[in-house]
This record gives structure tokens, sequence and C-alpha cells, in this order.
């Protein structure tokens, strides 16, 4: 059975708990998307892993993990990344596997990254990670692909500092590298699961562009880059916090603002930690979006939903949701495609009795306060999906199980 994990929204939904919790029962995790620009955390017995480049399987003695045909690779961030676990007590090697297909950063392209985001008119505000750089690089049919790296004449026709930038991590790259669809083929019958990183929103192409990352952060991209045909795929699950938040530049109608919600953005900040995982920049807070949330469903056939952060609300009295977009006089329930227009964009807002009560220890659906369960309803019914699990903390025992996704 195959999964494919996406965030349904702006990123830093909590995919790498998720994934983590459905690891437990996965033969192998392969990251499909995206760089160093991720930040995945999970926490296990009070301890705390952050993950930018490693698939979030990693924890599991057993299963194996591949950073898949999608992902562009910064290879000492790499290995410093395994480094930490190592000295974090995973033993990791023999586990991580590096699709031969994956395109590699070159030296260099983290400052070109910054200084590009600089010289723009609207900068985008990216995590200064090259991932734009190494991204333009392969689309333009000019990249480095691990299985360059690996190949003694290939590589000797990079350039010297390129030889010397890669040459200490050859050896081990040799050993992990894998052809991926062929192990997907394989591994037909085996349970898989394909990690996203990033968000729809951010997505390429469904994303607000420009103000988007540049890699498939859509379930469409877990295809591509987990070297897998779409119908071995059975299943789409797309993670979402109880609210809305964006790191960096661009359009995010439900924002909270001052003027209208006083103190409530500052508020969520705090209370739900809402700073970047990979860069420390203070996430963008507002209401859910759950126009931009059914927009996620539609666009990605997600079959189930996962609904975390539903803690950080227990203590407001209210909680406010937005339902359409107001733009220029008229109310939109679609994501405009038009920037011009969504930067306009004015939420539609209603407003849910809070449940005032903690949700953090529940441990079955029936243990959350009514009112919880009435918000978990009016989201399920506006996007037209079923919310299956429920996060109420950063543990893993802090997760509610309504229907496994792993159950054909
Ligand atoms: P990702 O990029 O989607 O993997 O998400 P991040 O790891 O960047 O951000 C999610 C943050 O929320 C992490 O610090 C998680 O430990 C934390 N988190 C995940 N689920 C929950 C939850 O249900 N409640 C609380 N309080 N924290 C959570
Ligand atoms: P995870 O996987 C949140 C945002 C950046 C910027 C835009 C482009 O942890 O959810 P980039 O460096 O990718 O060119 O930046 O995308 N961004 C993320 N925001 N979570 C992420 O990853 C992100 N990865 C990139 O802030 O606005
Ligand atoms: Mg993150």
């Amino acid at each position: 059975m195959t999964i494919t994990v996406i965030g349904a929204q702006w990123g830093d939904e909590g995919k790498g708990k998720i994934v983590d919790f459905l690891a437990e029962q996965a033969d192998d995790v392969v990251r499909f998307s995206g760089g160093a620009n991720a930040g995945h955390t999970i926490i296990r017995d009070g301890e705390k892993f952050t993950l930018h480049l490693v698939p979030s399987g990693i924890l599991y003695p057993n299963t194996v993990v591949t950073l898949g045909i999608g992902m562009v690779i910064d290879v000492p961030s790499l290995f410093q990344e395994l480094d930490t676990l190592e000295a974090q007590g995973i033993q990791w090697k023999g586990r991580v596997l590096v699709s031969d297909r994956a395109h590699v950063l070159l030296p260099g392209d983290r400052e070109e990254d910054k200084r590009l985001d600089a010289s723009r008119r609207l900068p985008i505000g990216t995590t200064g990670r090259g991932i734009g750089v190494a991204y333009v690089r392969k689309a333009a049919r000019d990249g480095v692909r691990v299985c360059d790296l690996v190949d003694d004449e290939t590589f000797a026709k990079l350039s010297a500092d390129e030889q010397a930038h890669f040459q200490p991590y050859r050896d081990r790259l040799k050993r992990m590298s894998s052809d991926l669809s062929d192990r997907m083929h394989s591994h037909q019958g085996r349970r898989i699961l394909l990690e996203g990183a990033q968000g729809v929103m951010l997505d390429l192409d469904f994303g607000t562009y420009p103000y988007v990352s540049c890699g498939m952060s859509s379930a469409g991209g877990a295809s591509l880059g987990g070297g897998i045909g779409p119908r071995r795929i059975d299943r789409v699950i797309g993670v979402f916090k109880a609210y809305s938040t964006r790191v960096g530049n661009g359009p995010f109608p439900s924002e909270f603002s001052v003027e209208r919600d006083g103190d409530l953005g500052e508020r969520v900040q705090t209370i739900g930690h809402e700073f970047g995982a990979t860069t420390g920049r203070p996430r963008r807070c507002g209401y859910l979006d759950l126009v931009a949330l059914r927009y996620a469903v539609r666009t990605n056939s997600i079959d189930g939903l996962v609904l975390t952060k539903l803690d950080i609300y227990d203590s407001f009295d209210e909680i406010a949701v937005c339902t359409g977009y107001t733009i220029e006089g008229k109310t939109w329930r679609t994501v405009p495609a038009n920037l011009r227009q969504y930067e306009q964009a004015v939420p539609v807002i209603e407003r849910l009795p809070g449940w005032q009560r903690s949700t953090a220890n529940a441990s079955r659906y029936e243990d959350l306060p009514a009112r919880a369960q009435d918000y978990i309803r009016f989201i399920e019914s506006f996007v037209e999906a079923p919310i299956d699990i429920v996060s109420v903390g950063s543990s893993r025992d802090q997760t509610i199980i309504r229907r496994t996704p792993w159950k054909a």
C-alpha cells in the first residue's frame, strides 16, 4: 500500500509529526520534493529531531528512507544532518538511500539564492537554501545529479571547485545511491509513505505564484518525485493546522490584523510557537482559510485530512474561520490565480464558540469537547473531506485516530 502525505496549506502543518506517526507501520518512507528549505519536527519521548533533507521515517530502526527523485540535495548539509542524527543516537547507516536521479546543489547556490531574492522587485522571502537556483538549473537541463557524482567520468567533467566540494562525500554517496523507481517496482505489496515538503499553496503550479517554492509540493508531485506511477498511489492524506500560517511574503487573506483582531495573532504565534524550523523567522498567522483548504482537497484528491495543533485554540472563547473572500465587491469561494486580485481579498469570516478546555490529554475522539467536535464537523462539511486524524500536541501519543489510512 502506498500513501502520499502532503501539506495542505503554506507549509509547517505538522507533516514531520504525522509522517513519523504513520511510519511506525511503514517499510519505506520517500521524500519526493524540496530540499533543505523544509524543516520537519518530530518529538520523541520529549526529544526534538529537526529534519531538513532526511525523510521523517528515520527514527524507526527497520524503516528505509529515500531522498527521492524530485528533491534538490545540498550534499554537505545532508551529511551534517546525518551526523546530528547519529549524535542523537539514531543508527542510520544502511537505511538512508539517495535517488540516483535527484539533483544536487552546487557550491555558491545558497549565496546566489539570497542575492537573487534581494534583487527582486518584490522579494519572495526565500529560505536562502539555494532551492530555486537548483530547480532552475534542473529545468534549464544544466543540472548535476547524484548519478553524475557517482560516475568517475562524469565527475571528472565538473570544475575543480565542484570536484573539491563533493569529493569528501563521494564514497558515501556511492553506497547510498539507489535506483528509486526500480526499488518501488520491486517493493510492490510493501507499505510505502511518500512524504511531501512545503504545502499546496507553495506549490509551483497550484500555489500563489510567484510567491511559491520551486518544487512540487502537491500530490501530483509524489508520483514523479517518488519514482512510482500515479495509479499505484492508494491514498492521499492532507495535513493542516487548526489555523493558518505562512513564512515569507505573498498574499495571505486570512492573516490576523491588529486593527481587526487585536492580540489574536500574537496569541496564536506565542501559544503555537510559530517560528520557522529552518530559518527561525516568525510565521505569519491567520484564521483557518477554508477556501484555500478546500482548493487543496480538490486539486490533490485528498481522501483524508489530518488536523494538527487543535490544542492551540484550547483557551480561546471564540474561533473564527475564513469561508470566502471579498474581492472588488464580489464574494469568491475559490482561490484566484491573479495575484493582483488575491492580494486585495478581504476574508469573509464566520465565528464558532470556543471550547475553553484542554484537549492535550484526549486520546479518543469522544474525549474531545463537544465544541471542538463541532469545529471539526464544520471544517469537514465545508471542505467535503473527512478528518481522519486529530493531533492535540507535538508528541506521538497526542494523536487521535478516527480512521487509519493504512487500512485498505
Ligand atoms: P512540518 O514542516 O509540516 O513538518 O511542520 P513543522 O515541524 O515545521 O512545524 C510544526 C510544529 O508544530 C512542530 O514544532 C511540531 O512539533 C508542532 N506540532 C505538530 N503537531 C502539533 C500539535 O498537534 N500540537 C502542538 N502543540 N504542536 C504540534
Ligand atoms: P516545510 O516542509 C514553510 C517558503 C519560504 C518562501 C517560499 C520560497 O517545513 O513545510 P524557497 O526557499 O523554498 O525558495 O522559499 O517558500 N517555504 C516554506 N514555508 N514551510 C516550508 O517547508 C517551506 N519551504 C519554503 O518561506 O516564502
Ligand atoms: Mg516545517
